[in-house]
């Protein structure tokens, strides 16, 4: 799809992975809507690229259905959804302060699975009602798993399980909206420098990065963005997940 003049709406748009993505799509002529639980940040990086603003919890079905109603009044209806809204606590299941509070557990699963799937559905119901475009094409939605949900490390099984759960729901997804001409897809992305990963102190970087096969360093969050935005372009990319890694495989 031509981006241009179209709607879009980016999740976690406020920092990092999601923040770049608007940067890009709005730099192809999408009118964004950026989503972020910190509503200063996602006005802060709307402002800067033309788009809106939102403070918005994806986690949460009225928040949500608010946050695309006013995309939809201000942009017309959501073309693109990009899902990069995300939370990555580490934790061992049972650790030496104790096992692992069930609360934990399901707080990622909210943020990160639950809410790419509120938003996934929401998105999905706007595109439906759309008039079709080239090819019968109505959207698109990218969402972002992680390498982890295949090699998750200790401390990740909430992150992984969340991550691989994108991943389960892409495919039916796909096979659901291949009708309406909506595509589905997933973006897994190995080591990306965002604040996330830049606010560890440098020696753990270091060995972090050095994990990295090639190009040996931190894929960088435009190198996400623009895989986004191409996905974004090409129709024929539908129901399956790209990693972004630079061959690294976590042990
Ligand atoms: N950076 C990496 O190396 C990497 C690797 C694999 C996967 N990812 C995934 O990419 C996505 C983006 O990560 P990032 O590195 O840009 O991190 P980031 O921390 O820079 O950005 C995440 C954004 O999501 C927002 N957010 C958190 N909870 C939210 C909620 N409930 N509702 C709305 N917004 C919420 C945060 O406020 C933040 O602005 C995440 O899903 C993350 O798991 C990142």
């Amino acid at each position: 799809m031509d981006v241009r003049g179209h709607g879009a709406i980016v999740t976690g748009g406020g920092s990092g992975l999601g923040a770049a993505s608007a940067r890009a799509l709005a730099g192809a002529g999408a009118k964004v809507c950026v989503l972020d639980l910190n509503g200063e940040a996602a006005a802060t990086v709307a402002k800067d690229i033309g788009g809106l603003g939102l403070a918005c919890d994806v986690a949460s079905a009225e928040a949500a259905e608010t946050a695309v109603a006013q995309a939809s009044a201000a942009h017309g209806p959501c073309r693109v959804l990009v899902n990069c809204a995300g939370i990555a606590p580490a934790k061992r299941i049972v650790g030496r302060k104790g096992t692992m509070a069930l609360d934990d557990f399901e707080t990622v699963i909210r943020v990160n699975l639950i809410g790419s799937f509120n938003l996934l559905r929401l998105a999905a119901a706007e595109m439906a009602g759309a008039e079709a475009l080239e090819d019968g094409e109505r959207g698109v939605i990218v969402s972002t798993s992680s390498v982890a949900a295949v090699e998750g490390q200790i401390g990740q099984a909430a992150y992984a399980a969340s991550k691989a759960g994108i991943i389960g729901m892409m495919l039916p997804a796909a096979r659901e909206f291949a009708k309406l001409g909506i595509r589905v897809m997933t973006v897994a992305p190995g080591l990306i420098g965002t604040p996330l990963l830049l606010n560890m102190p440098q020696e753990v970087q270091d060995n972090l990065a050095a994990q990295v096969p090639f190009p040996h360093r931190f894929g960088k969050p435009e190198e996400f963005a623009g895989l986004v935005l191409h996905i974004a372009e090409n129709r024929m990319l539908n129901g399956d997940v790209i990693r972004l890694d630079g061959a690294m495989r976590m042990q």
